[in-house]
């Protein structure tokens, strides 16, 4: 009984972001789209890098369902999730990597919005140095920022740039790399300590954009990351049993959530005009794990990824890794990243969901202000 209530209100958000896809074909919501973060969100900075091949996704079997089948950067099979909400609002796809920009080309894009994401990065600056190589953490994804409000500023003047700022929408998703990176260095910190370090950096991060003009936040929160397969394939390693999500991880990142919103509820407090919408990932993670097949999804696998060898696929996607044939029903495309499938939940959840997924307003309600 439940469940089918669940269902049909699932239909419902379903139809919802069917409706409005329809409608942001004729418009675009907001003006322009920003982008920032880590590889659920990188749309090809990192082609731009000397970074390692785990931080690099231009190489097949990376966008095997991307027009063309071509590997473009993202850490996926299709579209990923800063995509996604992009076309939600209107767009095409997400705006191009700030790195792919050319000092010509620049120029009418910014009016439109940029992804400054990095995969491997985090919001602390030594995020990704272990493993990644050469990653633009959070502080210089919002330094380049700056350079283009100023190029905004010198080409339209200040009333202009600042008008369409404060109706674009500022689009975060970040931190699961320090957590990881956290627990990779041991993970016998102070785990609060850790946390308020976190969520400092956040508000620190939220603060400076708004400094620079943005007022629209949408800001994604840290998913189970215990539950991706990199992460059963370490329980597994350390001689957990089969089919379980990495226990201590899992707590860190259910922890998160409620200081980053605290963070978040404050800041709005603090800073007039300024909005945002928060989602609670781990909810909507656990709530997809929970109920696999619904009539708006259908996921038969939860657990492993399906590009990629070993123990739930995950040893690396490349060309000579095995593919899954049912792409649309893996939770998971690689070792740590959701695919298209399930950044198109999460698109439509962040974009249309009820208050459980996303608060205190979804980004439809944020782009209405
Ligand atoms: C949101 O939707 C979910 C899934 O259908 C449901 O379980 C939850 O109760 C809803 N929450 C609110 C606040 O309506
Ligand atoms: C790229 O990184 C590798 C190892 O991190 C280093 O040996 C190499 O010199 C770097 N190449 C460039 C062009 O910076």
């Amino acid at each position: 009984m439940a469940s089918q209530t669940a269902s049909h209100v699932m239909v419902a958000l379903c139809l919802l972001g069917l409706a409005a896809r329809h409608a942001a074909e004729a418009t675009q919501l907001v003006p322009a789209v920003f982008v920032f973060g880590d590889s659920t969100v990188d749309v090809g900075n990192n082609n731009y890098l000397n970074s390692t091949k785990p931080a690099r996704a231009n190489y097949p079997k990376y966008g095997v369902d991307f027009s063309g089948s071509t590997p473009t950067g993202r850490f996926s099979n299709g579209y990923n999730l800063a995509d996604q909400l992009a076309q939600l609002l209107g767009f095409p796809k997400s705006p191009p990597a700030y790195l792919s920009l050319t000092a010509k080309t620049i120029v009418p894009q910014m009016y439109q919005g940029i992804n400054f994401a990095s995969g491997g990065s985090g919001l602390s600056d030594k995020t990704g140095l272990l493993g990644a190589g050469e990653v633009i953490p959070m502080s210089l994804q919002v330094q380049y920022f700056s350079q283009v409000v100023e190029l905004m500023q010198t080409l339209s003047g200040s009333r202009r740039t600042a008008s369409l700022l404060s109706e674009s929408i500022f689009f975060i998703s970040t931190g699961s790399n320090d957590i990881f990176e956290y627990f990779l260095s041991g993970g016998n910190g102070d785990d609060g300590e850790f946390l308020l370090g976190f969520t400092a950096a956040f508000r620190s991060y939220v603060r400076a954009l708004y400094r620079l003009g943005a007022r629209k936040f949408s800001i994604v929160s840290i998913t189970p990351l215990g539950c991706t397969p990199s992460q059963r394939a370490r329980r597994l390693s350390q001689g957990g049993t089969r089919g379980g999500c990495f226990g201590p991880i899992n707590t860190l990142s259910l922890r998160s959530y409620p200081m980053l919103a605290a963070s978040l509820r404050d800041l709005a407090d603090e800073l007039p005009g300024m909005a945002y919408s928060l989602s609670d990932s781990f909810t909507m993670v656990s709530f997809i794990i929970a109920n696999p097949r619904t009539n708006a999804w259908s996921f038969t696998e939860l657990e492993s990824g399906c590009c990629g060898s070993g123990p739930f696929g995950a040893l690396g996607c490349d060309e000579t890794a095995p593919l899954c044939d049912n792409r649309d029903g893996h939770l998971f495309w690689d070792a740590n990243h959701p695919t298209q499938a399930a950044s198109a939940i999460a698109a439509q959840t962040l974009f249309a969901g009820n208050r459980t997924f996303v608060s205190p307003i979804n980004v439809r309600e944020l782009a209405q202000l």
